[in-house]
């Protein structure tokens, strides 16, 4: 029996279960749906019912618990019903088994037969032990998914079924709440009506017209960090010089200039600096630049010599002309004495938080999914946000972002 009496007028969610041992946590993320006055429509698959009772579900749902196409006693054709009613199908967790019948178009239960019934918007929180989420098969349909238009939310890194730990971790009940707020409500997150300025990415200054010095970032967190800034309510303008692109949901929503040197880059920040309420340097700008020879050094007229001269610390600048409740932020890439050096950068750089990441250990850092990072703060209190996608890591950030704007910093 549902626990209060439903709203049929309220947005109805279709919350899709899959035999994983995650789906006990989806009766929090059902939980909190119910409180936030959805509809939410519980659909469970056979093995989904191994791991968590359907009463459970049905006890909190808006409606009873359903997990077969046949026999239910409202309507001869559930899949289409509840697929034509769904203001969101959520899918957590989401099976490689699941993903991989809804990338085929297979409708052989209720629950991939209402994904493939429905016009509504799908969000997928996969699941599964790190060598199943790594899988090229896996991955693939999720690939083949998102082209379609398919939300999907990558697991977290963390503690796993029967004590391993790695990539492949549902994501946590609140975060799957909040993507559900902003993608059926256009929630208004912590960050909303800022202007967050992020750069990102690598730059690359010319030697001359196909050469380039430049360093191994990637532009992951910086575009990570704009999309859940997006997610957070926040407008966001993202200064790149990554050739990453944005995900599908968010890339016509978040302002993209594209840029290479750091000079370029420059010039951009600073021009859109005094309109943000938050800056946020994520890029890897290089330190050094060079005059670029107008044609191709050839290599026959023997080994150039490259004279390097510095840039300008574009951090430095923005700070300098850091407007009043401005929060900037700064990173620091360090492979050794990282807190000692990150520390002393902190007070140098004089931002309102530095990540501070040690590129030299396993899976951190350049070119990584993951990330592991330690968020220092004015007063140098360092909080340590374990190996997790940089997803996450732009949660743990933008949140603390979202706080210090609350309390009127700097
Ligand atoms: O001093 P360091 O290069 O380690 O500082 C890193 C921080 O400074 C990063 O946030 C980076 O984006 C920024 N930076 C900058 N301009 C430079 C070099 C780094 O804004 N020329």
């Amino acid at each position: 029996m549902p626990s209060a009496t439903p709203d049929h007028s309220a947005p109805r969610i279709v919350l899709g279960v899959g035999g994983g041992i995650a789906a006990y946590k989806s009766v929090e993320l059902l939980r909190r749906l119910r409180d936030a006055g959805y509809f939410v429509s519980p659909v469970l698959t056979r093995d989904a019912t191994r791991f968590v009772g359907e009463v459970t579900f049905s006890a909190l749902a808006s409606e009873p618990t359903r997990t077969s196409l046949y026999g239910d006693p409202t309507t001869p054709i559930p899949h289409t019903y509840l697929g034509q009613h769904a203001a969101l199908i959520v899918v957590a967790p989401a099976t490689a088994h699941l993903i991989a019948r809804f990338a085929m178009g297979l409708a052989d239960d209720l629950l991939s037969a209402t994904l493939l019934a429905s016009r509504a918007p799908v969000l997928l929180c996969p699941a599964m032990h790190t060598e199943m989420w790594e899988q090229p098969s896996v991955q693939e349909n999720l690939a083949l998914l998102r082209r379609r238009g398919v939300l999907v939310m990558e697991p977290a890194t963390g503690a796993l079924a029967g004590g391993d730990v790695g990539a492949g971790r549902l994501r946590e009940p609140e975060e799957i709440f909040a993507m559900v707020e902003h993608i059926v409500r256009g929630y208004r997150g912590p960050l909303s009506g800022q202007n967050v300025l992020i750069s990102a990415g690598g730059t690359r200054e010319a030697i001359d017209p196909v050469r380039v010095i430049s360093n191994r970032s990637s532009g992951r967190q910086g575009i990570a960090l704009a999309e859940v800034a997006h997610r957070l309510g926040a407008h966001v303008t993202l200064v790149s010089a990554s050739e990453l692109n944005l995900a599908l949901d968010v890339v016509n929503q978040v302002d993209v200039v594209h840029v290479e040197s750091a000079a370029q880059m420059r010039t951009a920040l600073m021009e859109r600096a005094h309109e943000s309420d938050v800056i946020i340097m994520a890029a890897a700008v290089s330190d050094f630049t060079l005059d670029s020879a107008p044609i191709k050094l050839k290599k026959g007229a023997g080994v150039p010599v490259l004279e390097l001269v510095a840039t300008p610390d574009i951090l430095q600048d923005l700070v300098a002309e850091r407007r009043s409740g401005q929060v900037i932020v700064g990173f620091a890439a360090e492979t050794h004495d990282v807190l000692e050096n990150a520390v002393a950068k902190l007070q140098r750089k004089d931002v309102d938080l530095l990540v501070v990441n040690d590129v030299s250990a396993a899976g951190v850092g350049f070119e990584h999914t993951t990330n592991e990072v330690v968020i220092l703060a004015k007063n140098a209190e360092a909080s340590t946000v374990t190996l997790r996608s940089k997803e996450a890591i732009s949660y743990e950030i933008l949140t603390r972002v979202a706080s210090l704007l609350n309390q009127g910093a700097p």
